[in-house]
């Protein structure tokens, strides 16, 4: 883990409201969209996702769209699961999403078939915590996307996380003691593995993130 210490704060209800704007214009962002296709290695079609840290609600969304049956989307705040609901109810997809405030790492957590976490293990202190119990909510599969943390693009993410940090940190006002991480992907990956599950899938979204997609072994 990179330095830093607090939960989330405050910021992310802003970032939600921006996606929900860009989804309605141009779609999901291109690391959205790469996880929503690394999905089809386990399968969407008529199965049920849980996206943990689900911000604007744009996998959710796509996952819906791509043939999934039911799809919740669990995040720490209420603007970005106000963001989410409306970009639901837009696409017309309402009655199979749901979203919720809830934290992901103590929240009840419906069983699902999939339960993804989509650039969310980095803004979360305890990783282990949030992996161990998001994982215990997955039927058939489960994927992540977080900056990678070794070699020289893991190098560079922690670089900026570590500016990005000095530039939280002197703004509280705006980011509410929020911290970023680079968790370290080796002891996630076996922790999933432990759980049951094979990885079927990675990839390298932009270079600096690492996605990974499982299916129970
Ligand atoms: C960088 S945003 C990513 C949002 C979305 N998954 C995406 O990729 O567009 C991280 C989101 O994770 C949420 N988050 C962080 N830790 C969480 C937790 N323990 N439980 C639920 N949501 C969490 C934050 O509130 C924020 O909306």
């Amino acid at each position: 883990m990179d330095d830093g210490e607090n939960t989330p704060g405050c910021c992310f209800d802003d970032w939600a409201r921006n996606e929900s704007r860009r989804a309605r214009r141009v779609g999901a962002d291109g690391v959205t969209t790469a996880l929503l296709d690394g999905l089809a290695q386990v399968g969407l079609t008529g199965r049920t996702v849980l996206d943990v840290g689900a911000g604007a609600g744009t996998l959710v969304v796509g996952a819906l769209e791509r043939g999934a049956a039911r799809a919740t989307g669990f995040d720490l705040g209420p603007g970005a699961v106000e963001a989410a609901r409306s970009l639901a109810a837009d696409r017309g997809l309402a009655a199979r999403a749901r979203f919720e405030v809830a934290d992901g790492s103590v929240a009840a957590l419906p069983p699902s078939d999939l339960v993804t976490l989509n650039r969310v293990i980095c803004c979360y202190p305890d990783a282990a915590a949030l992996v161990t119990h998001t994982l215990a909510a997955a039927g058939r599969g489960y994927a992540f996307v977080l900056p990678r943390s070794t070699g020289p693009f893991g190098r560079i993410n922690r670089a900026v996380l570590r500016l990005g940090n000095l530039w939280f940190r002197f703004r509280p006002g705006v980011y509410g003691g929020y911290r970023a991480f680079v968790h370290d992907i080796r002891p996630i990956h076996d922790r999933v593995t432990a759980a049951g599950f094979r990885p079927v899938h990675t990839a390298h979204p932009r270079g600096l993130w690492h996605l990974a997609v499982y299916a129970r072994a």
